[in-house]
């Protein structure tokens, strides 16, 4: 996901903040699966990484906070003798992991799961999990450090944790985003880092405290352009999304100049692109017979 979409994820900063579940959200759900589009690469790599670090093929596959089923779906295609259990606290979610699995041609192979990851999530997981997934999830949770703790307890020795957070890094291109604004991109990035988004966290010292080893941070990024019908459309949604958040700490002019890019990007002439920048932690759960 690009930064400024954080906004979207965490439309309920307040829920976010106390781990609870964001409801059903259209435009939460048009986000993730552009995102499951623009980001594709990032989980490739993400999945490359812990190839390394498994020792064996994962049959047993555990979705953190699976959302639209975008790590779900993909991690089945990759692993295709994988079961993977898709675990969520919205209803409406699960409801689409279960689409997205049918489209997909991997449903036999998908276990949605509503539970809430604050409480006892792992009372229907089988024991031995290959690898768990955690993609923009983690910083949801009220007690990341006791979901660690599980985590590490439900994983098989040797298993690995994939974890997969926003670094806060965003880039607009060009800066002005064609406004002749100078520097809008940056104005745009710093008034929502001002209200707190994107939500970054930096699980290296929580992974190691929770006895993972060897704990590896990997960053990357994801951009969104108007080259691609997807890219376009996602920075369409984002921005007007966060218009109201803008328009707490912009200018007028800033603000009619963002009205503006919407007005383009919806027409298709802006020539504009985001980077933003991923982390990606793969973690083991030390093998002690190894
Ligand atoms: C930002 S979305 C990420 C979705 C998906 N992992 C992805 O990368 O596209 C976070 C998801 O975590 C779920 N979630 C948040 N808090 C949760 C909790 N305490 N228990 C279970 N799921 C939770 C939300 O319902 C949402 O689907």
């Amino acid at each position: 996901m690009t930064h400024a979409s954080h906004a979207l994820h965490h439309s309920h900063p307040d829920r976010a903040k106390h781990g609870q579940a964001p409801e059903h959200h259209a435009e939460l759900e048009e986000v993730l699966d552009l995102d499951a589009r623009l980001g594709a690469s990032v989980l490739s790599q993400a999945m490359d990484d812990a190839v390394q670090a498994l020792a064996t093929e994962p049959r047993e596959i555990v979705d953190l906070g699976a959302g639209t089923g975008t790590g779900t779906v993909a991690l089945a295609h990759r692993f295709g003798r994988a079961r993977v259990h898709s675990i969520d606290a919205s209803v409406g979610m699960l409801d689409r992991v279960r689409e997205a699995a049918r489209e997909a041609g991997v449903a036999e192979r998908v276990q949605p799961h509503l539970a809430d990851l604050d409480g006892e999530w792992t009372a229907d997981l089988p024991d031995g999990i290959d690898m768990a997934w955690a993609a923009l999830s983690l910083h949801h949770v009220e007690d990341p450090p006791r979901l660690l703790r599980q985590l590490f307890e439900s994983l098989r020795p040797g298993g690995v944790l994939v974890v997969i957070e926003m670094t806060g890094e965003t880039s607009y291109e060009p800066a002005d985003l064609g406004t002749r604004r100078a520097r809008l991109g940056n104005r745009i990035v710093d008034t929502l880092a001002a209200r707190g988004y994107p939500v970054t966290a930096d699980w290296t010292d929580a992974l190691t405290s929770a006895g993972f080893a060897p704990v590896r941070r990997r960053e990357t990024s994801v951009t969104a352009s108007t080259e691609t019908r997807d890219g376009s459309r996602y920075l369409e949604v984002q921005l007007a999304f966060n218009r109201a958040l803008l328009a707490e700490g912009m200018d007028s002019d800033d603000l009619d100049a963002v009205d503006e890019v919407i007005t383009q990007l919806g027409g298709g002439y802006s020539p504009l692109a985001v980077a933003s920048g991923r982390v990606i932690w793969v973690a083991v759960r030390p093998d002690v017979a190894a």
